[in-house]
C-alpha cells in the first residue's frame, strides 16, 4: 500500500487541531490505516522484547491521549506499534475544558493541550475492550491509562474503580497523575500521598488483574527532591514501573510559535531534553532496577534510541505523529536496529541504561 499522508496532511493542516485529530481517529477506527501507512516490513529481530512476561514486537508505542476512549487500539498495533495505550479515561464521562483547547506550535515541533480529559467514561473503554478480547489474548499489547473525574473528590476511588472495572481487559495499567489540566492532580505525586494510593491500586490489583503490570506517568516539572521521593517508593510500593513523563507546564525561552503563550502542557521537541534527563534520573535512582518507558519529544531513531541508553525499556510518543504522519514510525524503528547494530547491541534490552554504564 503506497504511503498516502503526504496527500492526507494538507487537510489535517487546514482544519483546527481537535477536528484534525477527531479524523485521523476515526479514520483508523474505520480501517482505513492502511491508507496513511501500510503495515510495512516485519519489525526486526533485535527491537522484540519481554517484559513483565509480555512479548513486544518492537519497544515503540503509541503514548496516551491519542485513543482517550480505545476506539482504534488494534489500528494502532496494525500501524506498526510495539504497543498501544489507550485513554486517559475517567470513570464516568465528561466534556473536558472549552473548545479551543488543542494547539500547533509548527516553528517549535510541539503542541500545547488543555483538554482536561475529555473521557466518554469507562463504560465504553470496557465494551470496546472486552470485543477485542474476544478475538484472543495474542493480537497485541493494549495498555489503560487511568484519570479521575475533575469533579471527583476521592481521587484514590476513582482510579480504584478503574482498575477494578478494567480488571484483566488490560495489559497493562498506567496511572496518570502528571497531567497538568485537572486542578490538584498533580499534587498526588506527592511522597505520602502517592506512596498510599500506588500501596491501595497495587492492592487492588492483586485482586482484580493479578499480574497485569500498574506503572505510574509521572510529570516532566518534578524538582530533584521530588524526583528522589518518587524513586525511593516506586519499588516498595509494589508498582511495576514509571512512565516518564507527561507534558510540561514550563515553556522555554527558545519557544517562537504565537500559541506558545496558551496554557496548558507542552509536547513534541521542546520536551525531549528535560523528559530524557529525567529517564536518567529515576533510572539511577532506582539503581535500574524498575522497566521506565520514556516518552517526550521522540521524533526519529536517534531520539528514541537517547531514552532507551538513559534507561528506557519502552518508549512511547504522539507529537511527532501529527507533524510527520505514521511513515515515521518505520523510519524510527529501521533506525533504531542500526543504531543497536551499529553499537554492538544484540537487542533493546542490552542497551537500556547504557550511558550509565559508559
Ligand atoms: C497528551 N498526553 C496525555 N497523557 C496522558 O497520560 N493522558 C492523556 O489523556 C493525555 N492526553 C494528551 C493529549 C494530547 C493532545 C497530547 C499532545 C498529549 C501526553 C502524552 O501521552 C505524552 O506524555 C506527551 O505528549 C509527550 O510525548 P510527545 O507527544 O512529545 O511524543
Amino acid at each position: 500500500m503506497p504511503d498516502l499522508y503526504p496527500l492526507i496532511r494538507p487537510l489535517l493542516r487546514a482544519l483546527p487541531a481537535e477536528s484534525a485529530h477527531r479524523l485521523t481517529v476515526r479514520a483508523l477506527a474505520g480501517g482505513l490505516g492502511g491508507l496513511m501507512a501500510g503495515r510495512g516490513e516485519p519489525d526486526p529481530a533485535s527491537l522484540r522484547q519481554t517484559l513483565w512476561g509480555r512479548d513486544f514486537p518492537n519497544p515503540v508505542g503509541i503514548a496516551a491521549g491519542f485513543d482517550k476512549d480505545a476506539e482504534a487500539p488494534d489500528a494502532l498495533l496494525r500501524l506498526g506499534f510495539g504497543f498501544a495505550e489507550t485513554g486517559t479515561v475517567t470513570p464516568r464521562p465528561q466534556a473536558g475544558n472549552p473548545k479551543p483547547r488543542l494547539f500547533r506550535l509548527y516553528e517549535d515541533r510541539a503542541v500545547i493541550n488543555r483538554l482536561g480529559f475529555n473521557s466518554r467514561g469507562l463504560e465504553p473503554t470496557l465494551a470496546r475492550l472486552r470485543a477485542r478480547r474476544r478475538l484472543g489474548p495474542w493480537v497485541g499489547i493494549v495498555g489503560v491509562n487511568l484519570g479521575k473525574n475533575r469533579d471527583s473528590e476521592d481521587a484514590a476511588a476513582d482510579y480504584l474503580d478503574g482498575v477494578r472495572r478494567v480488571g484483566r481487559l488490560a495489559d497493562y495499567f498506567v496511572i496518570n497523575v502528571s497531567s497538568p489540566n485537572t486542578p490538584g492532580l498533580r499534587g498526588l505525586q506527592r511522597r505520602d500521598i502517592l506512596d498510599d494510593l500506588l500501596r491501595r491500586l497495587v492492592a487492588a490489583r492483586d485482586d482484580a488483574a493479578p499480574g497485569t503490570p500498574l506503572l505510574v506517568k509521572i510529570a516532566p516539572d518534578l524538582d530533584d527532591a521530588e524526583r528522589a521521593d518518587i524513586a525511593a517508593l516506586a519499588a516498595p510500593s509494589g508498582i511495576d514501573g514509571i512512565v516518564i513523563a507527561n507534558t510540561t507546564v514550563a515553556r522555554p525561552a527558545s519557544l517562537r510559535s504565537a500559541a506558545a503563550r496558551e496554557t496548558g502542557g507542552l509536547s513534541g521537541a521542546p520536551l525531549f531534553a528535560p523528559s530524557t534527563v529525567l529517564v536518567g534520573d529515576i533510572y539511577r535512582l532506582t539503581g535500574g532496577r524498575l522497566p521506565l518507558v520514556g516518552v517526550g519529544g521522540i521524533a526519529s531513531a536517534a531520539d528514541a534510541y537517547a531514552k532507551i541508553r538513559a534507561g528506557a525499556s519502552l518508549v512511547q510518543l504522539y507529537t511527532a505523529l501529527m507533524f510527520d504522519g505514521p511513515a515515521l514510525l518505520g523510519r524510527i524503528k529501521r533506525g533504531l536496529a542500526d543504531l543497536l547494530h551499529r553499537d554492538g547491541f544484540s537487542s533493546v534490552a542490552e542497551a537500556v541504561g547504557a550511558d550509565h554504564r559508559r
